[in-house]
């Protein structure tokens, strides 16, 4: 019944790094070819945690400069802004409505991101959830790339659909849409889940929170960055093993081994019948090497995009008239539907 779509959105907060090129960005790519894509910069999730409104402005043209040096074509699938599309938040205020806050008080990320003093969390940072709800299902999207940090938000999204599906079966009827209206969207799994680990320190993801440059490879960094911080990169004195059961308890090893073979699109076992028996000397050569010939251009393309933000905003503008048609479509069936 549902044709075939595809929603993800990436928060405009803070410097976008290789962990979210490989994790997220990257993977996106690929999926153009089955899908009709809706990619989106999910500027309402980020209010949700106070932000600069000057930086967050620079991130969202950054974010959305990512999507575009990616690969991603924006006249042939929809590359928008969540804010310039209102139907996201009107449909949120319904999905408030339909979520349970016994559902919304298992979100373990609620817990993660409110810390201790919950009483001073926003409302919006509780009620995040309900937006991504609306923010999938605005488009009726039947498929959504998730990493393992969303899959709850994704159940509770199914949750709310099947809820609505059910409260107003008979309006849903009525209105002519058969026995159901939002479709209860899958998660897409691409192979095994990618988690790019800081530079650090192994036992820690990379993350645009973390206070050190040198944890990650932000995908503006140039050449020199790129060398510089896999060169210095937190490693153990022994050589490379030749398979990947070596790798265990040696979490810097598996994590500059795992961005050599995600960037080189090869598996970790390959990267060590190559490089087995070598020092991390030379294995950082060649790793440098790899990750300024990928990553290089990519963020030659986004500050090249980012020095002109007329043109992306008038590619956000585009990709928002386009986005508001079919949310504005779904807006006015649930409006139906609920009796406005
Ligand atoms: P961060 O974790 O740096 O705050 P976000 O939570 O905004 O970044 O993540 C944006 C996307 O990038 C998500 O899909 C997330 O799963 C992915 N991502 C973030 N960090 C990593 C990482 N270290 N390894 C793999 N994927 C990541
Ligand atoms: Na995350």
């Amino acid at each position: 019944v549902f044709k075939e779509r595809v929603f993800s959105g990436v928060q405009p907060t803070g410097n976008l790094h290789l962990g979210n090129y490989l994790g997220a960005i990257s993977r996106f790519v690929p999926l153009q070819e089955r899908y009709d894509c809706i990619y989106c910069v999910v500027d309402m999730h980020a209010i949700t945690v106070p932000q600069d409104p000057k930086e967050l402005r620079r991130q969202i043209r950054e974010v959305t400069a990512a999507f575009l040096a990616a690969g991603i074509d924006a006249e042939r699938h929809i590359v928008f802004n969540q804010s310039q599309v209102a139907e996201h938040a009107e449909l949120a205020w319904i999905f408030n409505c339909i979520a349970r806050i016994g559902w919304l008080n298992r979100m373990t990320q609620f817990k993660e991101k409110a810390g201790k003093d919950r009483e001073n969390a926003s409302v919006g940072l509780y009620a995040y959830p309900t937006l991504m709800a609306a923010d999938i299902l605005a488009y009726r999207a039947t498929h959504v790339p998730v990493g393992e940090d969303q899959k709850q938000h994704l159940e509770l999204t199914r949750d709310v659909a099947q809820k609505f599906n059910n409260d107003y079966a008979a309006a849903i009827a009525e209105n002519g849409h058969g026995d159901a209206f939002f479709p209860l969207t899958e998660p897409l799994i691409q192979g095994p889940a990618m988690r790019i680990m800081s530079l650090r320190d192994g036992s820690k993801k990379m993350s645009k929170s973390d206070p050190s440059d040198y944890s990650r490879i932000n995908l503006t960094d140039d050449a020199d960055a790129i060398a510089q911080k896999i060169r210095k990169a937190k490693t153990d004195p022994e050589p490379l093993p030749s398979e990947e059961a070596g790798l265990q308890s040696r979490p810097e090893a598996a994590n500059l081994v795992g961005i050599f073979a995600a960037l080189k699109g090869v598996e970790k076992s390959q990267v060590l019948r190559e490089f087995g028996g070598a020092q991390f000397s030379s294995f950082k050569g060649a790793l440098v090497d790899l990750a300024v010939e990928k990553m290089g251009p990519i963020g030659a393309e986004m500050k090249r995009l980012v020095a002109d933000p007329g043109h992306i905003d008038a590619v956000l503008g585009k990709g928002a008239e386009r986005a508001r048609v079919i949310a504005r479509e779904t807006l006015d069936a649930v409006y139906d539907i609920v009796g406005f």
